[in-house]
């Protein structure tokens, strides 16, 4: 697991949803910027789904030996792709998820005009990422201000995902939550890994310790792709 970190804990993200989305044998599973296919492997595993690992930044040979070696080769399928140009057919998937990857191309109003359709209608979407309590007008807040990033803009809170998403139509989002102690899961696996890599208490574990989760968190959207779209109001 640590090998494979590339942020929050992508296995505890996964469980996340699945407290609140189905997941069943044989369903089809896109797992959108899967990283390391550390949660592919996890859902496949736990509830016998099919899962497409795509990434764009780790190669998938990378991932097929990860996938060999927790031996669900006939159920995770790694795949190299941009997430604008998916190589997958409309409404190939039962379900989509994404998992600390959907706010580097998703906060794009039009990209869940894109990525929804390749769900089946009444399938579920599901992403859990950083992001806010709520929304801030311009700057950080000051005690975030020594640590912060210019693409932290990307992190957004429950009611910005759940706005974004509604305004389409196309979906119905059913949950736009913070995780439960999401900030506290953060830092408890920052922490692990900064451990195992002899490096303890680096930036982002001091930064999630001296927010204590007044900000900073995991947001969580779960929504259901609608039949067809809603009538405009
Ligand atoms: C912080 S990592 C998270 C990886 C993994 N889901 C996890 O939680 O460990 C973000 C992932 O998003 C993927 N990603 C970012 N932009 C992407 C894009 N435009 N198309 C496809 N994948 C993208 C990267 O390849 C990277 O693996």
């Amino acid at each position: 697991m640590v090998d494979g970190a590339m942020g929050p804990n992508p296995v505890w993200q996964a469980e996340a949803l699945a407290d609140l989305m189905r997941f069943e044998p044989g369903m089809r599973v896109l797992d959108m910027g899967c990283g390391a296919a550390l949660s592919s492997i996890f859902l496949a595993k736990e509830f016998g789904v099919e899962v497409w690992a795509t990434d764009l930044w780790v190669k998938p040979d990378e991932n097929l030996r990860r996938v060999a070696e927790a031996r669900v080769e006939s159920q995770v399928h790694p795949v190299h792709a941009e997430a604008h140009a998916l190589p997958f057919a409309e409404e190939f998937f039962d379900v989509l998820i994404s998992i600390g990857a959907y706010h580097y191309f998703g906060t794009d109003d039009l990209y869940l005009g894109y990525f929804s359709g390749f769900v089946k209608a009444g399938g579920r979407i599901g992403i859990v990422q950083p992001g806010l309590a709520e929304e801030y007008e311009t700057l950080p807040p000051p005690h975030l201000g020594p640590y912060w990033k210019w693409d932290f803009c990307a992190w957004h809170s429950p009611a910005w995902w759940r706005r974004h998403w509604e305004k389409t139509g196309l979906v119905t989002v059913e949950v736009a939550d913070r995780l439960p102690d999401g900030w506290r899961e953060w830092l408890q696996w920052n922490d692990a890994c900064d451990l195992a890599s002899g490096t303890p208490d680096r930036e982002e574990a001091q930064m999630l310790r001296s927010d204590a989760g007044r900000t900073l968190g995991l947001t969580r959207v779960i929504a259901r792709r609608n039949t067809r779209p809603l009538p405009a109001a």
